[in-house]
């Protein structure tokens, strides 16, 4: 949800900005800038629309210079215009500024603004009202006393760099609402500040260059030594140094980190999007979900990184999982996983929800914060909201360093390596598989036998391969997918672990094809949506060779009597019982129930890939969509 880029070095700034934002467009598409600064000059290029158009403009005119930032936006106040894509200046024109975030009292930090005299705005973004309330600020303590005086953290940088940041300082004291900024002033060389609340930021740190970024695979191609920066850092970046220290004026503590994956892993490869990349990566990344964390020996799972001694999980009473779109579903799944293996109530809760109602909680509750990129705004609210309460409250991320594995007491990683296609595959069968481990260990420490515990553990550890097998249905997906290419919409329907997996093949139908998508219950079928049923719509069911096999078969038959196309995903036995009716069907490997999830979701991942692809959209950036959604 926008990204932003900064370089100070050696280097021209140009070439590592744009790659930087190319790396970053999985975080907005709607328009791009960069400004950087040329000699006493700052040199801009911004335009609406996507990375590709910036380039374009930039290498009409290259700007030249060794520090500068940059920016891709997913607009939130203000259209996507020329005029509103980042940077943004003060009214001096000399101070750039790019911004993550939305300042929520833009508009009364710009009334006042404009009551002292400064109607110099050109666009209508919150960001622009940043940018000459630091100006201002930096501009009037010309006249004050110098930074060294004050006493405060920037006391050590010289007096025009001191000012600066104490002018930023100044502003966000002022802002109500979330930040992530980098900015720079032409007066001051070699010199960039950034600052963060609510949205991420790292520094990169190299070798006489230093970087800023929303997301370490911008620069990890330059640098694999980061500071993930926490909220109310300001941070004063130079070439062979930087400064951090609090909005409030305190010195900062950091801590420097190895980024855990290379330039490699963020590839593309041969394949034509991320999404299928990371549709096939699934295999190896379910694999590293459960890698370590299985003990055959113990028939059960270690999870150390819970922080929560054997006595502690013993006394959990209930669980609350919360999480946004994907990763929500997987909580759906680990409901249904953690009851049935491990008997505690659980209770699944839309993060943008649980943070702003009063939901009863008691003493024994654990609650687990599900989010691939750990910096999700409403998950990270809720989060922050139950900690607050004081409940024991869990991440399970994949974002090593974010900030809800950060403020977490604890929690699992995915380790599925970074998920760049903005609709979210490999991720959510991680969670699905961590979620099962969680059921196991809790199930294990309660009623599950020696003997449920190693079917558990086989029925997970032979995942992977069986992933392999569905993966190979890919061109038979394909193929549906064709002879589907002209229908307005699709129903999915599935029960038990299986409900949540329609509502995910819903979502990510709609977020990739733009066609209408609806998931339910395959019960519900009769108590309404039967009346959407017909000649030209096709049910999706979830049917695999389970429990409830037979009435999801009855519902089917419903379908049917009305003339309604059924394509079915099922296994085992269920493949001769509906190839008589069902107009398409897919069949993948029988296994337990309980991880039948991370199954049944693959073709349903590709029949939205290929479908997406048939109808000529923009698989790896979906229209109005954004990966890591950091405004709420
Ligand atoms: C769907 C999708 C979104 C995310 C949601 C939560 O394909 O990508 O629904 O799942 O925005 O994101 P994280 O998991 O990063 O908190």
């Amino acid at each position: 949800m926008c990204g932003i880029v900064g370089y100070v070095g050696r280097s021209e700034a140009a070439p590592i900005l744009l790659d930087g934002l190319r790396r970053l467009e999985y975080r907005g598409y709607d328009s791009a800038g960069v400004a950087i600064v040329d000699g006493d000059h700052i040199e801009t290029r911004k335009c609406a629309g996507r990375i590709a158009e910036l380039g374009k403009l930039m290498a009409a005119k290259p700007p030249t210079g060794t520090y500068g930032i940059s920016h891709t936006r997913w607009a939130t106040h203000g259209k996507p215009t020329d005029q509103n894509a980042h940077p943004h200046f003060d009214a001096s024109g000399k101070l750039a500024l790019v911004h993550n975030g939305v300042i929520e009292n833009y508009q009364a930090l710009k009334d006042q603004l404009i009551l002292d005299g400064d109607r110099n705005f050109s666009s209508e973004t919150d960001t622009e009202v940043l940018a000459h309330l630091i100006g201002k600020l930096y501009d009037a303590s010309a006249s004050e006393a110098p930074a060294a005086s004050n006493g405060n953290a920037a006391a050590t940088l010289p007096n025009k760099k001191g000012r600066l940041v104490d002018a930023v300082r100044a502003a966000l004291r002022q802002v109500i609402g979330t930040y992530g900024i980098a900015l720079v002033h032409s007066d001051i060389p070699d010199f960039i500040v950034g600052a963060r609340r609510g949205s991420p930021l790292v520094l990169g740190v190299g070798k006489d260059e230093n970087f800023l970024a929303s997301d370490v695979s911008a620069i990890v191609a330059h640098t694999r030594d980061a500071v993930y920066l926490n909220d109310f850092d300001v941070v004063a970046v130079e070439r062979d140094k930087f400064e951090i220290s609090s909005v409030a004026g305190e010195a900062g503590n950091y801590q420097l980190s190895k980024v855990e994956f290379t330039d490699a892993d963020i590839k593309k490869g041969d394949y034509p999007h991320y999404m299928l990349k990371e549709i096939f990566e699934q295999p190896g990344s379910v694999r590293d979900a459960m890698r370590g964390r299985l003990s055959p020996e113990e028939c059960t799972a270690k999870l150390g990184g819970l922080n929560m001694t054997p006595a502690q999980l013993r006394d959990v009473g209930r669980i609350v999982l919360t999480g946004c779109g994907t990763a929500l579903h997987a909580g759906m799944i680990g409901e249904y996983l953690i009851e049935q293996l491990a008997q505690i109530p659980t209770e699944v809760e839309y993060a943008s929800e649980f943070r702003h109602r009063n939901t009863p909680m008691t003493r024994d509750t654990l609650v687990f914060a599900i989010s691939q990129s750990g910096e999700t705004a409403d998950t990270l609210g809720a989060l922050r909201e139950s900690r607050r309460k004081g409940y024991r409250t869990l991440g399970i991320c994949n974002n090593v360093a974010s900030t809800i594995a950060r403020e977490s007491d604890g929690g699992v990683y995915m380790h599925a390596g970074p998920e760049i296609g903005v609709a979210a595959t490999k991720s959510f069968t991680s969670q699905v598989a961590i979620l099962t481990t969680i059921g196991l260990l809790l199930g294990r420490m309660r009623h599950l036998s020696t003997s449920e515990g190693t079917r558990i553990i086989d029925a997970l550890e032979a995942l992977p391969a069986q992933i392999e097998e569905v993966l190979k249905l890919s061109d038979q997906i394909k193929a549906i997918a064709k002879k589907y290419a002209s229908v307005p919409g699709m129903l999915f329907f599935g029960r038990q672990f299986n409900f949540p997996v329609a509502l995910e093949a819903a979502l990510k139908l709609k977020e990739i094809t733009y066609l209408f998508a609806e998931g339910h219950p395959s019960a519900e079928l009769k108590h309404g949506i039967i009346a959407l049923v017909r000649p030209d719509l096709p049910s999706v069911f979830i049917a695999p060779d389970d429990a409830v096999f037979s009435k999801n078969v009855n519902n089917i038959e419903q379908v049917r009597a009305r003339k309604g196309p059924v394509i079915a995903i099922t296994s085992g036995k269920g493949a001769k019982h509906l190839a008589k009716i069902a107009d398409d069907i897919v069949t993948i490997p029988n296994v337990p129930d309980y991880v039948s999830p991370i199954l049944t979701v693959i073709p349903l991942q590709l029949l939205a890939y290929h479908l997406a692809v048939e109808l000529g959209r923009d698989v790896d950036k979906p229209r109005n969509l954004a990966k890591s959604v950091t405004v709420e």
